[in-house]
């Protein structure tokens, strides 16, 4: 049986370090009683403020809005082949027109506008830029983007670009199997370095992949994201190590291609370990949790090492790598961003080995409309402090939060989203009790700016703040619109 057969197409974040460790849940000894008092606010404006200097942004991926999949000699990517290959997507749609943004970029970039955001995030489409993958650069591909970052910074919108957000070149995969090559990440790094010597007169901040476990896990675990694959540990293990490669070899491109002041980091998708009840041992317990659970990823990128219960518990299926690689995937980075959307695992203090228990999840833990997207808004404040307190990460953006809902218009044709208004007002309110502990987390990249193709649930699943209407590609603002504009005047004026 596949390791993963059996397990809904999320559920990998939570047991993405432990099949590695071979840790299961176990039961819970619950920690001790923390008697210390919560602190009383005693100004309320300052205790629902962010720091002044705090971006507020949204979020979007190329493939999930561009559209215009065989325009100015765009090549093919592995989701274009995945997308019409039949039995993948759900709604058996694909993203060949999506929001059309690659023709509507100036209409969406005046939806930001209107609801006061001073950045954005967005991904860059390797196929664009290089058609092969590799090879001379696709001029007109390119432009896109210039006429993108020039409407944006026009319009006082901070540029953030995702190098990789899953559309791999499909002549790569044909050649070369795709990231089970470290020949891919090699060809990464040339085009991270090319794009970078290209934008980065505009472009500021750089995350070199988005979400790398999800692309490893689900396109080369359980096969329902691109490239579909189904592949043993060891070749997934390897798969693993070559994209944390490619993360660190787009990360020396950038800084040898980037202009003056050109910052660098990955977006990942980080396994959340929230304390069950915020105790020192918990606390403690999460931690290290945190670095375990996470040491494929984000632990080797910036302790420069798997960890030794990662490589034993990999055994005979460890990937192979040498020191100078470790080196490469650990190169220094300025930033993290973080995708937060629910808490994988809730932790207690263990005195066994490893020194935590991770709390089974009750059936009836409350979830959003995604069944994976349990409601944890605690998730917001652990994630980051984590990141601070375990690696010292000094600068930290939240590249991702948000949820699907069912965004059935109302008689009056408005979308009254107060489910998803719900979500992000709780998830925003421990991020504010992040920054207000010193947690350095410098903005906030809501997912998404609008409806979009949602990989395999296709265009069913919304996630947006504005809706689309993907007959007549009418945008429309749902209430959380209005909601996130009224958090981030309220932040302006604090
Ligand atoms: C994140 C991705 O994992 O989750 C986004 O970075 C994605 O691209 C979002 O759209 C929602 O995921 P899903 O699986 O519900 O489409």
């Amino acid at each position: 049986m596949m390791p993963f057969e059996g397990l809904s197409r999320r559920q990998f974040s939570g047991i993405a370090g432990s099949l590695a460790l071979g840790i299961s849940a176990r039961s819970a000894k619950s920690g001790q009683a923390d008697s210390s008092k919560p602190a009383r606010p005693t100004n309320r404006r300052l205790a629902s403020s962010f720091p002044s200097t705090f971006l507020w942004g949204t979020a979007t991926s190329a493939y999930q809005i561009e559209g215009a999949v065989k325009d100015d000699e765009r090549g093919q990517s592995i989701w274009d082949h995945h997308a019409h290959t039949p039995g993948t997507i759900l709604d058996h749609s694909n993203a060949d027109h999506a929001c059309d943004h690659y023709h509507r970029y100036k209409e969406d970039v005046q939806l930001m506008k209107a609801m006061g955001a001073t950045a954005y995030r967005f991904s860059v489409a390797w196929p664009r830029i290089f058609p092969e993958g590799v090879g001379s650069p696709n001029p007109k591909g390119l432009d896109f983007y210039n006429r993108l970052l020039d409407e944006l910074l026009a319009n006082g919108i901070e540029p953030f670009a995702t190098l990789y957000h899953w559309d791999l070149p499909q002549s790569l995969q044909d050649r070369l199997g795709g990231w089970a090559s470290r020949d891919t990440a090699k060809a990464f790094a040339d085009y991270a370095g090319y794009v970078t010597a290209q934008l980065s007169d505009r472009v500021k901040h750089i995350f070199t992949i988005n979400e790398c476990s999800r692309l490893v896990h689900l396109g080369y675990g359980t096969g329902s994201d691109a490239p579909g694959l189904r592949l043993p540990q060891q070749e997934l293990n390897q798969v693993r190590h070559n994209v944390a490669l490619g993360h660190g070899l787009a990360v020396q491109a950038v800084r040898a291609h980037g202009r003056v002041g050109t910052m660098v980091g990955p977006a990942e998708n980080m396994v959340t370990c929230v304390p069950a009840i915020e105790t020192p041992a918990n606390v403690r317990a999460a931690e290290i949790a945190t670095r375990e659970l996470n040491a494929g990823y984000l632990t080797v990128m910036l302790e420069g090492q798997y960890t030794d219960a990662f490589l034993a518990s990999a055994g005979n299926n460890a990937p192979k790598s040498t020191a100078e690689d470790v080196n490469i995937i650990s190169s220094p980075i300025d930033f993290v961003g973080l995708n937060v959307y629910t808490p994988d695992h809730y932790v207690v203090a263990a005195d066994n080995e490893p020194g935590f228990t991770l709390a089974p999840f009750p059936a009836s833990f409350p979830h959003m409309e995604p069944t994976w997207l349990r409601i944890g808004p605690e998730a917001m404040y652990w994630a980051p402090r984590q990141l601070a307190e375990v690696w010292g990460v000094k600068s930290i953006y939240i590249t991702e939060n948000g949820t699907s809902a069912t965004d059935e218009p109302a008689i009056d044709g408005r979308v009254y989203d107060v489910d998803r208004i719900m979500y992000l007002r709780n998830y925003l309110m421990h991020l504010q009790r992040a920054t207000s502990e010193g947690v350095p987390v410098q903005g906030y990249f809501p997912w998404s700016l609008m409806d979009n193709f949602e990989w395999s649930d296709g265009l069913e699943k919304r996630y947006g703040l504005y809706h689309v209407d993907f007959k007549t590609q009418r945008r429309t603002p749902k209430l959380s619109a209005s909601f996130y504009r009224e958090v981030i005047a309220r932040n302006a004026v604090a």
